[in-house]
């Protein structure tokens, strides 16, 4: 079965430790989820990864955080990349207090479309309480993954 990558870019850890419970609750359902630190996995492995989901939250003034940068440069300052084969999920941390919210996730979103990957859930934008924000989309995510996967 195809693997479902989880990719984080966090700072301060909060998008760390989400993304291993993601990773948990895919390993539950019984899929393969290996988790990555985009700080240290190059770019170009996007191109052997036909499921991703990123797990990031924001910095600076809508930034991405130290460990997503070059991930982020790479998808956006690329102009012919192909990523057809990627289906991808992302799940953006943040803080309604500044003014770009989850601006890191809405990038990654805004250059994975662009460089022609498919979407399979809705982008969610979690504010500080993510705890209780982040199960429905999980769920929502996990149930397009068995639609698509399990057949
Ligand atoms: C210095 C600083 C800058 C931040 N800038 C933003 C921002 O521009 N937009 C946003 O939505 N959140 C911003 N945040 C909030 C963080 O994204 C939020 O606290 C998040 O949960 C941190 O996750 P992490 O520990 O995985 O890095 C900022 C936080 C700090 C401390």
């Amino acid at each position: 079965m195809a693997l479902i990558n989880i990719l984080f870019g966090s700072q301060s850890g909060n998008a760390q430790n989400l993304a291993n419970v993601i990773s948990e609750s895919l390993t539950n359902e019984g899929f393969d989820s290996p988790i990555f630190d985009m700080g240290s996995i190059d770019p170009e492995n996007i191109h052997d990864m036909d499921y991703v989901v990123i797990v990031t939250s924001t910095w600076g003034d809508g930034e991405a955080p130290d460990n997503a940068s070059e991930w982020m440069s790479y998808l956006k300052f690329n102009e012919e990349l192909n990523l057809s084969h990627v289906n991808f999920a992302v799940l953006g941390l943040g803080d309604t207090y500044y003014p770009h919210f989850c601006q890191c996730g809405k990038d990654f979103e805004q250059y994975l479309s662009k460089h022609g990957g498919h979407s399979l859930v809705r982008r969610i934008d979690c504010d500080l309480y993510y705890e209780e924000q982040y199960p429905e989309w999980l769920s929502e995510l996990i149930e397009v993954l068995k639609n698509k996967l399990k057949e």
